[in-house]
């Protein structure tokens, strides 16, 4: 909370104790509102709300209210009709852009200090190609770990590799029977895929090469050298290829200790649940029982004696508590696998760890492409780089026609063209599907990435043209100015509130939000040649807009232009 607001709750808080009755700072926070129209004050307390807690009405509780805030700082509290309305002030807006331009936050920081949070995101399962599907993860829990890191948490973005299961058995009988160390090389993950593919249509006919592709597996979970050789070089393939979608984007991990990782540590977990009586034979599987909670059993061992997923995923979750200690574990998957995540944290609960607690879901829609599909070598999936490619040579070429001055058009196109898949990716809240449109993604004008690079660059070009300036103390800020300033205020508050909730969309449309503000003040006030205070402050308040909106970009994981 900004200062101002705390001393608003705080105050109306102390006044509903005198009489009686209880009304909590944080409550009256989110009865403020930012009044549409700024004759109307700079924030307003609508004293309805408080009606039923002080037994009286509101046009009472406006009138008793305002005289506590005579001597605090305000211009001045108003009561009309019912609402309390403050105004701030010059002088307040004064200290708030001269704050503002500093951009620096070192209580902010302090939020996580000494807590770790392991973000588990991305993960694809290798010898697939990365496809839009995995774009949610990527995205959303990069700008999750960005948002928790902003606050001073240490971070650890894991990638937890599908690089263990019986598909990779499958894979390597193919492999075996059709295919070399060559081909491989030559067509990359496509021959991966077509392998896998080709197993699967032959496995129809022929059931004998499923019991192959299960003892295969089999193998490979006994050591067996000559699979696990094989098993490597199809994970230096993916690896290689998925490094170029993740240099693109600008993600980086910490850690690449998937499931095959887990694995080597689920005879521990297979033995503790033994010891804890929670495992149960069921038709020569090894599951844990969650009926009394309403959810399908979790399968520990096949009938073969094989792992699963949610075997790993429980050696994954103790390697995680006890390497790193975390505060919170995070998981960014589709909403598909809520049910598995839900399962995975009862199980990890009836083991009796108390951090179960701690670990989180985050679920996100389905995302779809609508209009011109995009053609790609492997049937209708739609794959990442090459829909980011596209949208690169589509900025390219907006630049091109607009006839940008830029000195480096490619850097731009790229900046740009990455940020608006990125930001449309993350601009509506995360677990609504969404659907992907070149028009929309890519306006300059709109609600996309392009117009928040857009006016940051125009912000930072305004800069670059400055000259000297002077001091502003004396400059009374007009409308349009405070609007864009209290908007500017609400930055920490959000950040705060996406970190709690896992949601970047609140910075995104914050980020939106100080857009269409700033290019208000752009359009209705002259900036460079205001001359004297004027000048100054804003210049000072576009250097307060560039700061936040540069936070906004790097949280949201886009790279920020100073030019467009
Ligand atoms: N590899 C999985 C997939 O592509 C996602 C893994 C999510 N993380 C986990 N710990 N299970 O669907």
């Amino acid at each position: 909370m900004t200062d101002i607001k705390t001393n608003i709750c705080m105050t109306v808080s102390e006044y509903a104790a005198s009489l009686g009755g209880e009304l909590p700072p944080e409550k009256i926070a989110e009865l403020l509102e930012t009044p549409a129209d700024r004759k109307r004050g700079d924030l307003a307390l609508p004293c309805f709300r408080l009606a039923a807690v002080l037994r009286q009405s509101p046009n009472a509780i406006a009138a008793s209210l305002a005289p506590l805030f005579e001597n605090a700082g305000f211009e001045k509290a108003e009561p009309v009709g019912g609402y309390l309305n403050f105004f701030f002030g010059g002088a307040k807006y004064i200290s708030d852009v001269e704050r503002l331009a500093k951009d620096e936050y070192p209580e902010l920081e302090k939020t996580g200090e000494g807590k770790t949070v392991c973000l588990d995101f991305s993960s694809p399962n290798i010898a697939k190609r990365f496809h839009l599907g995995h774009l949610g993860s990527t995205v959303i829990g990069n700008s999750i770990r960005n948002i928790y890191k902003a606050l001073g948490y240490k971070t650890v973005a894991i990638n937890h590799l599908g690089d263990w299961g019986t598909q990779f058995g499958k894979l390597i009988v193919a492999y075996k029977k059709w295919s070399d160390s060559e081909k491989v090389k030559e067509r990359g993950i496509d021959e991966l895929v077509d392998l896998y593919v080709r197993f699967c249509d032959a496995e129809r006919d022929d059931v004998s090469l499923t019991a192959e592709a299960r003892a295969a597996f089999n193998e490979m979970e006994k050591g067996n050298e000559e699979y696990l050789k094989i098993w490597r070089y199809f994970k230096e393939i993916s690896l290689a290829e998925y490094d170029k979608t993740y240099k693109l984007l600008g993600v980086e991990f910490d850690s690449w200790n998937g499931e095959a990782f887990c694995y080597r540590r689920t005879d521990g977990v297979v033995k503790e649940l033994k010891e804890k009586g929670l495992l149960k034979k069921d038709d020569g599987a090894e599951i844990i029982d969650l009926s009394e909670y309403n959810m399908p059993p979790v399968l520990i061992l096949k009938s073969d004696g094989s792992t699963t997923y949610h075997a790993r995923d429980i050696a994954a979750a103790e390697w995680r508590m006890s390497e790193f200690g975390f505060y919170k574990c995070v998981y960014v998957t589709s909403n598909g696998q809520s049910l598995h995540f839900a399962q995975l944290f009862k199980a990890l609960e009836l083991m009796g760890y108390g951090w179960a607690k701690d670990l989180v879901h985050v679920p996100y829609g389905t995302m779809s492409i609508n209009g011109e599909k995009l053609a790609s070598r492997t049937g209708n999936v739609v794959l990442l780089d090459d829909l980011l490619e596209k949208a690169i040579e589509k900025c390219r070429a907006i630049l091109d026609e607009k006839d940008s001055g830029v000195a480096d058009r490619d850097a731009v196109a790229k900046a740009v063209g990455v940020g608006a898949v990125v930001f449309n990716t993350l601009s509506n809240g995360r677990i609504k599907d969404k659907d992907f449109n070149w028009d929309t993604a890519l306006s300059f004008e709109g609600n996309s990435g392009p117009y928040v690079h857009y006016t940051y660059a125009r912000a930072a070009s305004v800069l670059r043209r400055a000259g000297e300036r002077g001091g502003y103390a004396g400059y009374a800020p007009n409308s349009d100015e405070t609007a864009l300033i209290s908007k500017l205020n609400e930055f920490p508050e959000t950040l705060l509130k996406a970190a709690a909730d896992y949601e970047p969309s609140y910075i995104a449309r914050l980020a939106l939000n100080v857009c269409t503000l700033y290019n208000q003040f752009y359009h209705n006030c002259r900036i460079l040649g205001a001359g004297g205070e004027t000048e100054a402050f804003r210049l000072a308040l576009t250097e307060a807009a560039r700061a936040v909106l540069g936070r906004c970009l790097e949280l949201l994981g886009m790279e920020r232009t100073e030019e467009i």
